[in-house]
Parts: structure tokens; C-alpha cells; sequence
């Protein structure tokens, strides 16, 4: 049988780290996933070694050096390529459960909705970089700009962090577009961990469910 695939989004800053250990560590320990097989927990940009150089090139630049937005779009669109071939759709397949820090849903708010770029090219370069890998579960922890900003403000940001509160309104407001589609599950990262975790398994449980009950 297939695996399972669970995405959890958001803008910098909404604890996405702190919710992955959290279901990680409740997904060991339920019986949810076969013996035989295991929980991947990987990221975007970044999940393999080549994506990890390309994570580098994306995010520790400076402005001078930085990449065009086309560019950027591409070489987050060739991570996710190498992420999904190499570690994402193996681990599917033999039955495995995967966790990702990001995925197509971050390009879609911060290159469509923070740089502008076209939606139609977007969706078109993700049908090629993901050849039909789709999350069964998206989570986008919501959390406000100005929480975001603040929850910051003692840390120097990379790249994308420095960009600044408009870019930032928009690519939440891209998350928060994206969240009309079934598979999205809009969660207020406003809310207690305790409560947040609570959210997560209880929508990761309706899904198994779901498919039971065909
Ligand atoms: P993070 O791993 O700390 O969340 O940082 C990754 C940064 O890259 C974050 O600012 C969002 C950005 N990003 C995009 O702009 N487009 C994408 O497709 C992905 C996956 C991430």
C-alpha cells in the first residue's frame, strides 16, 4: 500500500519546525504507520544533498548576488524535482510516510502571490517537478504578518525573511487562497502547541477514515 503524504506550510515564523517534531513523535509512537515501514521527515528548499547547494544559492546570498525571480522560481522548482524523485516518491511507494517542510504551496504564495510570477507557468513547471506527486494533507499554520515580523525581530533573517512586510501580506494571502482547496487544512498558529497538535492528528485521523470508509 501507498504511503502518506503531509505538507505543513505557512510564513516564516508560524513554528512549522516545532509542529513536525510534535507529529513525528506522536506518529512513532501510534500505530498508524505499518511495522515495516518508516516516517521520512524532510524540507524544502533542501531535502537532499544536491537540494541542500541549492537551498545555499536560494537563501544565503546576499541582495547583490541575489537570483532573478525567474530564477529563483527555477531552481525552487529543480529542488523539488530532485526532492521528489530522490526521496519523496521512493518512500510513497514502498509504503513509507512522509513529512514535508514545504512544498508546491510555498512557490504558489511566495513566487506567485510575493513576486508576482505567473500562476499558469507555476502550476506548469510543478506538474513537471512533481510528475504527479501530490500531498494527501497540507497544514498552513496561520499566523498574522505582524506576528511573523515580531516573532523574528530578534534574528537575522535569510533572504526571503528580509523582504519586507508587503511581500509578506501577499504571500499570505496566497496561503490563505490556497486553504479553498479540500486537501488544505487552515490551522490559527495563534493557538496553544498542545491545541495545534491536537488539530493536526485529529485531521490526519478523518483522512485514514476517509479512505477506509472508500
Ligand atoms: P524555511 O525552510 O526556513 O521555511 O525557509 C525557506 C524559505 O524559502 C522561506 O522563506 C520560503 C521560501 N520558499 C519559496 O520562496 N518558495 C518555495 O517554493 C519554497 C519551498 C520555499
Amino acid at each position: 500500500m501507498k504511503g502518506k503524504f503531509i505538507v505543513i506550510e505557512g510564513i516564516d515564523g508560524c513554528g512549522k519546525t516545532t509542529q513536525i517534531n510534535q507529529v513525528a513523535k506522536w506518529l512513532k509512537g501510534s500505530n498508524l504507520i505499518p511495522n515495516k515501514n518508516q516516517l521520512v521527515i524532510t524540507r524544502e528548499p533542501g531535502g537532499t544533498k544536491l537540494g541542500d547547494s541549492i537551498r545555499s544559492l536560494l537563501l544565503n546570498t546576499s541582495k547583490e548576488t541575489a537570483p532573478y525571480s525567474i530564477t529563483e522560481l527555477l531552481l525552487y522548482a529543480a529542488d523539488r524535482a530532485q526532492h521528489v524523485n530522490e526521496i519523496i516518491r521512493p518512500a510513497i511507494t514502498k509504503g513509507d510516510w512522509v513529512i514535508s517542510d514545504r512544498f508546491t504551496g510555498s512557490t504558489i504564495a511566495y513566487q506567485g502571490y510575493g513576486r508576482k510570477l505567473d500562476i499558469k507557468l507555476i502550476k506548469h513547471l510543478e506538474t513537471i517537478a512533481t510528475d504527479g506527486i501530490a500531498p494527501d494533507l497540507t497544514f498552513l499554520l496561520d499566523i498574522s504578518v505582524e506576528e511573523s515580523i515580531q516573532r523574528r525581530i530578534n534574528r537575522k533573517g535569510d533572504r526571503m525573511e528580509e523582504e519586507g512586510r508587503d511581500f509578506l501580506s501577499n504571500v499570505s494571502l496566497g496561503f490563505k487562497e490556497l486553504c479553498a482547496n479540500k486537501k488544505w487544512k487552515k490551522i490559527s498558529a495563534m493557538k496553544s502547541e498542545e491545541e495545534i497538535i491536537s488539530e493536526i492528528k485529529l485531521e490526519i485521523k478523518k483522512l485514514l477514515n476517509n479512505e477506509k470508509n472508500g
